[in-house]
């Protein structure tokens, strides 16, 4: 049946455009250096080994990319427990690398973006083992949130607060003389002692690393829990358990409080003393879309990940509403909005699309490719997602390495398989070969198992291959380059069938059939690029099931 495609207009314009920063409609590769590519042979991804592939980044035409941490840290949570915040850990590299991988990338035109964790340092930091050392209520514990215990001894945690990783986020020293003594915070793994940041002395820190880094020539940061530095007055109990589902949908006593703002106000104020416009990018979990908001009001930030929009799923309606909302509340603060479906913490989005059939996973990974790089504003793509990398879900539990599995199911035989929801998952080292080691990733093997189909997945392997998912990106990465309609603008909703969304851009529409059957509608346009081949009939084109496509009007 042929369905009606009229262009009434169903929204108002998400946003103006004036002057825009480069930041405002940018593509925004995620590199986890891990498992980006390893040029020493140790089996892990480097600085060095991701300079070198930084022209298939270039080629892909992304603006820029976001490395994760490479800081001297001790693992215990993939790096983001740092021990010191100016020094590049030897596992990836020397700071002479960070340099130039910095260089390199702009010559190659890209940005650089790099992690910075400040809600929680490793406990293997200098100011933690000082803090260790001292006394209770001593200078060096009030970096910290060291607290005595409740219970007549000292036994029972100060309050019921859970670590995102599951147990209590909570853990009791040992005093010098071996007797039990405080309690310190920590909202991740026990490694990631929570900092206070009600203490100048890490005001004044942080502002010298943020310094340090752009004194290298960073073109931002992505701000590790930009939601958590700031505790509700007092610390009070929350009265119930299972916190880790909470968050993203409730102001919590440890997470989205309203003092976190003032901190980002002050770092946005240092970003704008710099040349060039250096950025910040809040990975902040939200309740809703309005709090989120207020992480990128003018004078703060100036992006936040958009996890409404990763969380949704694949479903026409929820995606239209999630998209509405989202512009609507980034638009009523003059912000951007980004889009995100990966990063190196959640299943990829592949699988979470595929509903057992990663056939159907693949196909609406690459239609939802094309719907975010259609959408106004910025897109995040996470390594992998360029080639249509699937989670993996089969890893062994020996090799396995995000604390949250081994907090959660301790000795990682609880009888869930553990897969779903943890991280290592979607963290397997890149395929940049058909064969040899590792497939390209790296001289000596690879620090997690690659699949064997993923010779087919290679770089190498798609390049090429018009059919294949990275040359969907570059083609329209490409295009979202040549027209001027896409990026930063204005958007609004076409009449469209139920199951199917199609938006327009100022010369341009994209239909996405989210449907399990293929939909018929009138031809919109001239076809720019499409996720799976369109067929057409006397006026109408036939949008296969799970798919997206682009039309120049
Ligand atoms: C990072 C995680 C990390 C956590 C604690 C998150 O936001 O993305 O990978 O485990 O912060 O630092």
């Amino acid at each position: 049946m042929t369905q009606e495609l009229t262009t009434s207009l169903a929204t108002e314009p998400a946003r103006s455009s004036e002057s825009p920063g480069w930041w405002r409609d940018a593509v925004i590769y995620q590199v986890y250096v891990r498992s980006f590519a390893d040029s020493d042979g140790d089996g892990i991804g480097d600085l060095r080994g991701a300079r070198e592939r930084l022209p298939h980044l270039a080629g892909l035409g992304v603006d820029a990319v976001w490395l994760t941490p490479f800081y001297a840290s001790p693992q215990a949570d993939g790096g983001y427990d740092v021990a010191d915040y100016r020094a590049v850990d030897p596992l990836f590299g020397s700071l002479g690398d960070a340099d130039d991988l910095v260089r390199t990338a702009h010559e190659l035109g890209l940005k650089v973006i790099v992690d910075v964790v400040p809600n929680h340092s490793s406990d293997q930091h200098p100011w933690f083992r000082e803090a260790l050392a001292d006394r209770p209520g001593g200078a060096a514990r009030a970096r910290y949130h060291f607290r005595p215990g409740r219970g007549v001894h000292g036994e029972l945690p100060p309050n019921d607060w859970e670590s995102v990783f599951g147990g209590p986020a909570w853990t009791r020293t040992t005093d010098p003389d071996g007797t039990p003594g405080e309690w310190y915070l920590h909202l991740f793994a026990p490694q990631q002692p929570d900092l206070d940041w009600d203490s100048p002395e890490v005001r004044a820190e942080f502002d010298s690393v943020l310094r340090f880094w752009l004194d290298l020539g960073v073109d931002g940061f992505r701000i590790d829990v930009a939601h958590g530095m700031v505790k509700a007055a007092g610390l009070p109990d929350i009265g119930h358990t299972e916190q880790a589902k909470l968050i993203g949908s409730q102001v919590l006593p440890f997470f989205d409080q309203d003092g976190v703002h003032e901190i980002h106000r002050s770092w946005r104020r240092l970003l704008d003393s710099y040349p060039g416009d250096r950025i910040g990018v809040a990975e902040a979990w939200a309740p809703t879309a309005e709090r989120l908001a207020l992480y990128v009001r003018p004078d703060e930030l100036h992006q936040a990940f958009n996890f409404q929009f990763l969380k949704c799923p694949w479903d026409a309606a929820a995606m239209r509403q999630v998209i509405d909302e989202s512009l609507a509340a980034t638009g009523s603060v003059g912000a951007p909005t980004t889009w995100v479906l990966s990063n190196h913490d959640v299943v990829r989005h592949l699988t979470r699309y595929a509903d057992g059939s990663p056939e159907r996973g693949l196909a609406r990974a690459r239609a939802a490719a094309l719907l975010t790089l259609a959408l106004p504003g910025s897109s995040y793509l996470y390594q992998g997602e360029e080639l249509g990398l699937p989670e993996v879900t089969d890893l062994p539990d020996e090799l396995r390495q995000d604390p949250a599995f081994f907090r959660t199911s301790p000795d990682g035989q609880d009888g869930q398989s553990g897969q779903d929801g943890f991280r290592d998952g979607c963290r397997v080292p890149l395929p940049w070969t058909r064969s040899g080691e590792s497939h390209g990733f790296g001289p000596g093997g690879s620090w997690l198992p690659q699949p064997d189909t993923w010779s087919g997945l290679s770089v190498e392997a798609q390049t090429g291959d018009p059919d294949s998912t990275l040359e969907l990106y570059r083609g329209a990465l490409a295009l979202r380059r040549e027209l001027p309609g896409l990026g930063d603008g204005e958007m609004s909703w076409l009449q469209a069938p139920a199951g199917v969304l199609a938006l327009s851009r100022p010369g341009f529409v994209c239909t996405l059939n989210t449907l399990g059957e293929e939909v018929e509608l009138p031809v919109p346009g001239r076809a720019l690029l499409s996720s799976a081949p369109l067929t057409y009939k006397a006026g109408t084109v036939c949008i296969p099931p799970d798919s997206c496509a682009w039309w120049a009007i």
